[in-house]
This record gives C-alpha cells, sequence and structure tokens, in this order.
C-alpha cells in the first residue's frame, strides 16, 4: 500500500507491507515558510505539495526497495484538513491509481492518528482507549477493533495542540508552540504556578480557560521566569489529558491505553502515560515521535485496514477538510 498525506503543512508518502510493516517513510515539511507568520499558512502549504508531491512519492517507493509494479493500491488523506492542500495528495493518489489500474482508497487522517500504535506493536489487544490529540482534535476514544470506534470525550473548545500553540505564541516562544514548551519546561518549575484542571469530572476537556489564566497570570506578574510558566502551563495540560484517559479505562474495560496524534511527541505526556498505566496495570501504547506527528505509514496502514473492510473508493470522490471520524459503523 501506498499511502499519501497532504493535509497540512507535511508532505507525506510511504510503502507499507499488510498494515503493519513500513518499508518506507518519507516526510517533508513546509514549515519554514511559514514561521514568519505565526501559523500555517494555507496558500504557503499547498504551493509547496505541489513542488514537492513527486519528489516524495518517488523516493518512499525508492526506499522501499521494490518496483512501482509492486504496488497494490494507494491511500491517500481525503480529510480533515486544508482543502488546497488535501486536493494535492488526493489527485496524485487517484492519478497513481489510475495509471497502475489498482484500487484508491480515502482515508480518514484522524482515523489513520489512531492506527499510529497499532503500526509499531501488532501485539496490541482492545479494547483499547486511545488519546488523539492534535493541533486541531482532542479526543478519547474506545478502540474496539479496526474501524469500530466509540466517542468517550474531546473538547468543548481549543485543541492541546492548539492551546500549546496559542501560549507559545504569548510567550514569545516562537512556532509551532508544542516542541517549543516541551523544550523551555525543562527549565522550568513545573508547581511554581497552580494553574485550573477544567471540568474534573468529565471525560470533555477544556483549555481555553487555562490558556486565559496564562495571559492573566503573566500580565499580573511581568517578571516571572517564562519557563516556570511554560512548566506549570505544560503540567496542567498533560494532568487532564493523563487523569481523563485513565479514568475512561475501567469504564470500558480497557486493556490498554495508547497515544496518537502531534501533541503525544511531548516529553512529559510520553512519560506520565507510561506512569498512569504502570499503576494502574495496563498496557501503555506510546508510539515514537515520528509516528505521532503527521506521517504517510499511518495514512496506509489505515488505508490497508480501509481496503479489507469497505473496498476501493470511487475515483470521483473528494476532498473533505470537515471530515469527521464517524462512530458507530
Ligand atoms: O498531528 P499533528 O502533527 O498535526 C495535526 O493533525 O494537527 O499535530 C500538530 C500539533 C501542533 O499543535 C504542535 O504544537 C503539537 O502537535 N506538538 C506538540 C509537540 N510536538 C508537536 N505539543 C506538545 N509537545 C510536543 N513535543
Ligand atoms: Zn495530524
Amino acid at each position: 500500500m501506498l499511502g499519501i498525506e497532504t493535509s497540512c503543512d507535511e508532505t507525506a508518502a510511504s510503502v507499507v507491507m499488510g498494515g503493519d510493516d513500513v518499508l518506507s517513510s518519507i516526510v517533508s515539511t513546509s514549515i519554514d515558510q511559514h514561521v514568519a507568520f505565526g501559523g500555517v499558512v494555507p496558500e504557503i502549504a499547498s504551493r509547496a505539495h505541489v513542488v514537492l508531491i513527486a519528489p516524495v512519492i518517488a523516493q518512499a517507493i525508492e526506499q522501499a526497495g521494490i518496483p512501482d509494479t509492486r504496488i497494490d493500491a494507494v491511500a491517500a488523506t481525503v480529510g480533515p484538513g486544508l482543502i488546497g492542500a488535501l486536493l494535492v495528495g488526493v489527485a496524485a493518489a487517484k492519478s497513481l491509481a489510475l495509471v497502475w489500474d489498482v484500487p484508491f482508497v480515502a482515508v480518514n487522517h484522524l482515523e489513520a492518528h489512531l492506527y499510529a500504535g497499532l503500526i509499531e506493536d501488532p501485539t496490541l489487544e482492545f479494547p483499547l482507549v486511545v488519546l488523539l490529540v492534535s493541533g486541531g482534535h482532542t479526543m478519547l476514544v474506545e478502540m474496539q477493533g479496526p474501524g469500530r470506534y466509540r466517542l468517550l470525550g474531546e473538547t468543548i473548545d481549543d485543541a492541546a495542540g492548539e492551546a500549546f500553540d496559542k501560549v507559545a505564541r504569548f510567550l514569545g516562544l516562537g512556532y509551532p508552540g508544542g516542541p517549543a514548551i516541551d523544550r523551555e519546561s525543562q527549565y522550568g518549575d513545573p508547581e511554581s504556578i497552580a494553574f485550573p484542571r477544567a471540568i474534573p469530572d468529565s471525560l470533555d476537556f477544556s483549555f481555553s480557560g487555562l490558556k486565559t489564566a496564562v495571559i492573566n497570570h503573566v500580565r499580573k506578574h511581568p517578571d516571572v521566569v517564562t519557563a516556570d510558566v511554560a512548566a506549570s502551563f505544560q503540567t496542567a495540560v498533560i494532568d487532564s489529558l493523563v487523569a481523563k484517559a485513565r479514568r475512561a479505562a475501567p469504564k470500558v474495560g480497557a486493556k490498554g491505553l495508547a497515544l496518537g496524534g502531534g501533541v503525544a511527541a511531548n516529553s512529559l505526556l510520553r512519560e506520565r502515560w507510561r506512569t498512569a498505566c504502570d499503576e494502574d496495570g495496563i498496557r501503555a501504547f506510546v508510539p515514537s515521535r515520528a509516528m505521532c506527528t503527521d506521517n504517510a505509514a499511518m495514512i496506509a496502514a489505515a488505508g490497508w485496514h480501509c481496503l479489507r473492510s469497505d473496498g476501493p473508493t470511487a475515483l470521483d470522490a473528494g476532498a473533505y477538510p470537515g471530515l469527521r471520524l464517524s462512530f458507530g459503523r
């Protein structure tokens, strides 16, 4: 399966065999072109995809060490994401499927993030509670098997990654904010400021009040050490994420807790996730950082499962910027 991902600023292609054997994974990003704007500029991202898509696909096939005649199907992210960016990957995937006369498979980017743990540890047992934390989404999902999900909780305002990005921008730490706060926090005291943990009794999340609390605190204490703010903020976010996932696990009889999405690259989250699972006697699935952030191996893996369960996608299917994860399939 050749997987193609172009939903945001990463142009990625990967060849995966049998749903979990990653033969190659190439990720090229246009992030450097967006830094000056403090966020991804859709038009710039689309143009970068047009330039990068063919060489990235060629490199993925070359690195896989197979002739392109061995590719049995082509999967691409059809949403959610930036429409101009999505269209580049979808058009490339459909064209190759047509030329090679193999099936095209439409993949939901969010579903693909759920598969990250599965690719690296095929021994993973269901049911699982997966925490999907990215720049646009924060969800707790019960995964009963490939393609079988139930939403347990989600953010009622900002996504966790969005909170990291907004707070980092306010603190002058740059973009993307997640890795910047992660780094800065190493030099700060996580207990120096008691930021709020919102709606603790719910499995839903809320981060916009926390963002306001950070802004108010810094305005009131202009001499506060930035690293202390970063570390206290990060701890507040991660505390909420871990506590809710942990509370969801016994409700669904989960055998394990899995992480997915860009924020799952966060050092504190990864450490606290493992500790929580050890204490609760369930398995922790913490994918490598490269598998957490946007990549095409997860698209190919999800595509493989979708092809098996639903068959090929018609070539007149489009791209869907607001696509949601479908539950209760
Ligand atoms: O999944 P992803 O690569 O793209 C989306 O589908 O959104 O996630 C990107 C998000 C950004 O908000 C970024 O700041 C955050 O993941 N992120 C992190 C870290 N690395 C990336 N957040 C916290 N700590 C990190 N180390
Ligand atoms: Zn993503």
